[in-house]
């Protein structure tokens, strides 16, 4: 088999929890456009429908299913109606997550740090035990964690570190992880973005131009990630490119967290 062709998801079906907008739905267009089919969750069911009319441009396969992952009932829920669908999943992209507040550790509500590990962590814990089930079984499959440059460090400027724990913990479940299927043939690794010019980031560094200098002063790269930098990176983990890769970060930064 040809390098690139190691690269090919034909006939492989991934499932992407947030693929509607962001980094989620970039990463689901790089893994159609090599060749996977696709399962896209989230919650605003225009939005998915809005993704899907796109991305069946590229002549893959393309379910959506409403849900919220954000609660363990609600991930277990979601996947369960992925998986009703039919298609064995071959590629689980756990992309949900995220910071949503800016408080301060010391006065951080222990109700808003439990919701942010089960948004961060605990969601893709459920999706990794619903979809790897099928993995196991088939004796195949791939994992990627979207976990952050803020597990291995803190961000500087910004309060409350609910976020970096709970990102450091997802990295941490993807080694362990990695370790208890590797004689199973499932790996698992993760994919931790940078600073990229989202939606929401991008409004926020509108209102905020002091620190979205702050941050590209600090990049090597001097300059924001674009979303479709993260969806490569996501084919390699996805594919047989990496088939000798497992409990591994990738980190996609500019070079953020070389300094
Ligand atoms: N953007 C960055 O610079 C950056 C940097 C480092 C790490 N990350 C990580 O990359 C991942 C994606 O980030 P992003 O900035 O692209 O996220 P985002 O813009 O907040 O969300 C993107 C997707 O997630 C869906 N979503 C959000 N909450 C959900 C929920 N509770 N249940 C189901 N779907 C949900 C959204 O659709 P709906 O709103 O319709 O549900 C959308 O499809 C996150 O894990 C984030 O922590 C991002």
């Amino acid at each position: 088999m040809g390098v690139m062709d190691r690269f090919r998801l034909d006939g492989r079906t991934a499932l992407v929890t947030g693929g509607s907008r962001g980094l989620g739905r970039a990463m689901a267009q790089a893994l159609a456009e090599a060749g996977a089919d696709l399962i896209l969750v989230g919650r605003d069911p225009d939005a998915l429908a809005a993704a899907r009319d796109e991305l069946v441009n590229l002549g893959r396969r393309v379910d959506v299913v409403p849900g919220d992952v954000a609660t363990p009932d609600g991930a277990a829920a979601a996947c369960d109606a992925a998986l009703s669908l039919g298609h064995a999943v071959d590629v689980l992209v756990n992309n949900v997550g995220g910071r949503r507040l800016d408080i301060a550790t010391e006065d951080f509500p222990l109700a808003d740090w439990q919701k942010s590990i089960d948004l961060n962590l605990t969601s893709a814990l459920v999706c990794c035990q619903k979809v790897g089930a099928g993995m196991l079984a088939r004796g195949r499959g791939a994992v990627v964690n979207v976990t952050s440059i803020a597990g291995p460090i803190a961000i500087k400027g910004i309060r409350g570190r609910h976020y970096e724990t709970a990102k450091a913990a997802l990295a941490a479940l993807t080694r362990s992880l990695a370790a208890d299927w590797a004689d199973r043939g499932v790996r698992v690794n993760a994919l931790a973005p940078g600073v990229f010019a989202t939606g929401p980031n991008r409004r926020w560094f509108a209102d905020k131009p002091d620190f979205r200098r702050l941050f590209v002063d600090h990049i090597p790269m001097a300059r924001l990630g674009e979303p479709d930098e993260v969806g490569p990176a996501a084919v390699f983990l996805a594919s047989d490119a990496s088939s000798y890769v497992t409990g591994a970060t990738l980190v996609v930064d500019g070079g953020f967290t070389c300094w």
